[in-house]
């Protein structure tokens, strides 16, 4: 199967799913609502997690809609070609999933009241999920070896570009009021917490019932036996889960399994460059 990427605004985007024009129309005409609740992530950091625990949220911790609807068809894409048709029809308060950078999101949003969830994870473990990623979802590029897909991580090749750069990016946005940010690791050690966290955020006052309920049903084995939630139902022309699961491992720390001793030094050189001048201090900082 010929797979390629195109350059948009010079992010790789793969050419099966996304288009030049469909990006265009997304920054440029998309029509964003004030009751819009965008689910951000750079990818492999937790956004189906995420999409699980606001499609839980939206329904006072009802599991009917997840276990109805795929979860693509709850917070589509809206950056993909399929995705971006799907938002236009979904009816209100939608949920919208985006790996965009911010300087390629819809610019209406920036005078919108509409809210962005942006979840982050450490960076080492985004490499790790995106390899074996790529290893199973055709429109990648195959990742050639893990020393190679490595570099070209670290220099920001990969679909949606450099983790830093979108981390930086979306983290600039962080003292808006229609902001909020959590970490991956933050869902691991204390779910319940981050939940109620982002309740607040949302205004929604749900008990502690369905509170409850959205931390037994976004938990990983629930999601992994949920086929509405678990990408089974994705066309076979788009991922091979024989290959790897989409709901692969879901722990913090896997990196360590897999990075050597001089892979981590090196990304870890890069990551102090980057992020130099960087005021935020991410869970993985501290270890
Ligand atoms: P791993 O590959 O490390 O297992 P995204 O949704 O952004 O593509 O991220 C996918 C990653 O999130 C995968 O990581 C997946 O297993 C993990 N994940 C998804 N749902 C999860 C859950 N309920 N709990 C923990 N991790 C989850």
């Amino acid at each position: 199967m010929f797979k390629d990427y195109f350059q948009y605004k010079g992010i790789n985007f793969p050419d099966l799913i996304y288009s030049p024009k469909v990006l265009q129309k997304v920054e440029n005409n998309f029509q964003v609502r004030d009751d819009d609740i965008f689910n951000v992530t750079y990818q492999k950091s937790g956004t189906v997690w995420m999409l699980e625990i606001l499609s839980l949220i939206r329904s006072n911790g009802d599991p009917t809609w997840c276990q109805t609807v795929l979860n693509w068809e709850r917070a589509p894409w809206y950056e993909t070609v399929v995705g971006y048709r799907k938002c236009l029809k979904n009816k209100s308060p939608r949920l919208i999933s985006s790996h965009l950078p911010v300087q390629l999101f819809a610019k209406n949003f920036f005078n919108s009241k509409a809210k962005v969830i942006y979840t982050v994870r450490n960076p080492k473990d985004v490499l790790v999920s995106l390899y074996y990623f790529a290893l199973m979802f055709h429109p990648y590029r195959d990742p050639g070896t893990f020393d190679q897909f490595l570099e070209g991580f670290l220099k920001g090749e990969v679909p949606f570009g450099s983790w830093f750069d979108h981390v930086k990016g979306w983290m600039s946005l962080k003292d808006k009021q229609n902001f909020f940010f959590i970490t991956y690791e933050e869902l691991q050690e204390d779910l319940r917490g981050s939940i109620v966290r982002i309740c607040d955020f949302l205004g929604k006052d749900l008990d502690d019932a369905a509170i409850d309920s959205v931390v037994a049903n976004a938990s990983f084995e629930t999601m992994k036996n949920n086929k509405m939630s678990n990408f089974s139902l994705s066309p076979r022309f788009f991922m091979n889960q024989k290959k790897s699961a989409f709901l692969r491992k879901g722990i913090s720390g896997d990196w360590r399994n897999h990075l050597t001793v001089e892979q981590s030094e090196r990304f870890d050189q890069i990551y102090q460059e980057r992020l130099r001048d960087f005021d935020i201090t991410f869970p993985w900082d501290k270890e």
